[in-house]
């Protein structure tokens, strides 16, 4: 019987057959203990010299780290270890062997580590990382279909500019210019006044210029949108989405958490109400903490983190001054100074993770905003269609799957939390 590691509970007493790499090895004399790992989990696999002879005992002793083969045995519980079960081999077949594979158990630099990252997570903590990844991702599906939110897919060939000009991966398509997409918000304006809430979920791009622990050059993002909406409504999605997200890997994901040595109880806060906080008054509490902002401008990461110290749970920061936010958003009609947009600022210093808010609708003052952005008209003819045909009051927000993995996951950098990291300095592997 061929089974996995994740399965071979059901097995216990009996003889199956085990497909996997040789991830570490020890004993002496006559045992051989081989710690094998199939994708699904690590088993101890125990070779005794003398049930399998000397020539097939010898060539296991001789394996190197990362070999592959298939291993036979009986599954005996063993309460010492992890997973509660061990193997005891009666038989073995090598397929392919492994010398010097470069990843061993003492410390390797990140660097190298990135440089090997096609070989990096086969190992315990990127395992961990990109499990907890997939769980993020299954929740944001699962969160926007069971609310009759349609899936349309954005197109990551665009002639717009979404978030400005100075991010902008630039193309040649055909004898016009392109750029990779930095959001596919605008599309999905389209989606909402066609089918009432949308979705994308997709690759983004943004040729930031430095290399930080919150930026990649190549992230994913989901993006919901939707029509009648305004600016609580669409902090009460925020809110909602990421307590279920959250809740949701907590369920689903403890051992990984364990892994990655994370606080749980931080998570475990992670629930409804979030503080809401207006810009302004954001600016008050962090000149109060010695952190003053300069009039008018965003926040840099030292104010954030700063400010989500003083939570438990992430926070709402919203109405930031309307000249540091995109174009699109529209601007509040008690104070025009502001814009109608909102940052979920996540705790323990991991900063922006959602940024959304309520778009600007009136035809002229979008017109006005295109100009004033100094974006070029001719691109942005079909979005203006949307205010020209029925505009309503709409919104909508993205969330950085990369910033939910980094912060639930507890980790130091982004780059851990996408399978083949894009930065400024790395395109390899
Ligand atoms: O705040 P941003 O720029 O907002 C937008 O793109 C809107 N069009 C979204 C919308 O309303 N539909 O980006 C949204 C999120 C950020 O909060 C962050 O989580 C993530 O995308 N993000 C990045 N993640 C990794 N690396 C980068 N360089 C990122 N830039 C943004
Ligand atoms: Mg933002």
């Amino acid at each position: 019987m061929i089974t996995t590691v994740a399965e071979i509970a059901a097995y216990e007493g009996q003889t199956v057959t085990l497909r996997g790499w040789v991830y570490n090895a020890s004993g002496k004399g006559k045992l051989l203990f081989l710690q094998i790992r199939d994708g699904s989990g690590i088993i101890q696999a125990v070779c005794n010299k003398v049930e399998l002879g000397d020539e097939l005992f010898e060539s296991l002793k001789r394996l190197g780290q990362e070999s592959s083969l298939e291993i036979t045995g009986k599954v005996s519980a063993d309460s010492r270890s992890k997973l509660g079960f061990e193997l005891h081999v009666s038989g073995a077949h090598i397929v392919g062997t492994s010398e010097g594979y470069p990843i061993t158990p003492k410390d390797h630099g990140p660097n190298f580590l990135y440089d090997h990252r096609h070989l990096w997570f086969r190992s315990k903590r990127p395992h961990a990382i990109l499990h907890v990844r997939h769980l993020i991702i299954q929740a944001i599906r699962n969160y926007f279909d069971s609310r009759g939110f349609l899936l349309l897919d954005s197109p990551i060939f665009t002639p717009n500019a979404c978030e400005g000009t100075s991010t902008l991966f630039e193309t040649e398509y055909f004898g016009q210019t392109a750029y990779l997409s930095q959001s596919g918000q605008l599309y999905q304006e389209a989606g909402a006044t066609a089918f009432g809430k949308t979705y994308c979920f997709g690759p983004t791009f943004r040729a930031e210029k430095s290399d930080t622990r919150r930026h990649l050059n190549e992230f994913w993002m989901v993006e919901p949108e939707i029509a009648w909406i305004d600016l609580d409504g669409i902090m009460d999605m925020c809110e909602d989405f990421v307590v279920e997200v959250v809740a949701h890997v907590l369920k689903n994901g403890r051992q990984h958490l364990e892994e990655l040595e994370r606080d749980i109880s931080v998570l475990e806060r992670v629930q409804k109400p979030f503080p809401r906080i207006s810009y302004d008054d954001a600016c008050a509490m962090l000149e109060k903490l010695g952190h003053p902002v300069e009039p008018e401008d965003d926040f840099g990461s030292p104010h954030e983190t700063e400010l989500t110290k003083q939570f438990d749970r992430p926070i709402m920061v919203h109405r930031y001054p309307s000249i540091v936010k995109a174009f699109y958003m529209k601007a509040d009609p008690e104070n025009p100074a502001r814009a109608l947009g909102v940052d979920v600022l996540a705790p323990e210093g991991y900063g922006e993770i959602i940024g959304g808010g309520q778009r600007e609708d009136s035809y002229d003052e979008l017109v006005r905003k295109i100009h004033h952005h100094q974006l070029p008209m001719a691109s942005f003819e079909w979005y203006l269609d949307l205010r020209r045909y029925g505009t309503v009051p709409h919104g909508g927000m993205g969330a950085g799957v990369e910033r939910l993995v980094t912060w639930i996951c507890g980790i130091h950098n982004v780059r851990e939390a996408i399978p083949f990291p894009r930065t400024i300095t790395r395109l390899t592997p």
